[in-house]
């Protein structure tokens, strides 16, 4: 079975860092005042890793893409969201998509461990080597 390919966005968390925006005016938000000019850094890493919104919010647990959304709007946003959201999006979909099905066509892949720490850099990378094993189907 081929998960939806948004387990994917979630797990590598691209472009985490780089998520940025400028206050145009003060707000308030969840009791915080932003100052108008002030940047502020967005963390899907920990949006999507919200409690409220996603059980077991650490699990590995691919299933939870497998159904209609639950969860807000904006609690899950690999490529963006607004006037400056990736213009990449269908594109890259389309190609994680594609490169699987592509893969699992011939091949099984076996994880030679469960889950590995990650470090963030430009995007969020595994700290050691991601080791898998191909077997043929
Ligand atoms: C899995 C693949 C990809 C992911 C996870 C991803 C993620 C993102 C994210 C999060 C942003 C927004 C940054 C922000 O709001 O500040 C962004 C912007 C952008 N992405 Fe992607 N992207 C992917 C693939 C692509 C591809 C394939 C292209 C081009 C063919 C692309 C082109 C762009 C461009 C041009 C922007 C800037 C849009 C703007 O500022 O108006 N991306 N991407």
């Amino acid at each position: 079975m081929i998960h939806q390919p948004k387990y994917m966005m979630s797990i590598s968390t691209l472009l985490h860092v780089l998520f940025c925006r400028r206050a145009t005016e003060d707000v308030d938000i969840g009791g915080v005042t932003i100052r108008k000019g002030e940047l502020v850094q967005i963390f899907p890493y920990i949006t999507q890793r919200d409690g409220r919104w996603f059980e077991n919010s650490n699990a590995f647990n691919p299933d939870r893409f497998m159904n209609d959304e639950t969860w807000p709007k904006y609690a899950y946003f690999p490529f963006g969201a607004g006037p400056r959201i990736c213009i990449g999006q269908s594109f890259g979909m389309m190609k994680v998509a594609l490169t699987a099905a592509t893969v699992l066509k011939k091949l099984s892949l076996l994880p030679t461990k469960v889950m590995l720490e990650g470090t963030p850099r430009f995007s969020f990378r595994p700290n050691e080597d991601c080791m898998v094993r191909f077997i043929n189907r």
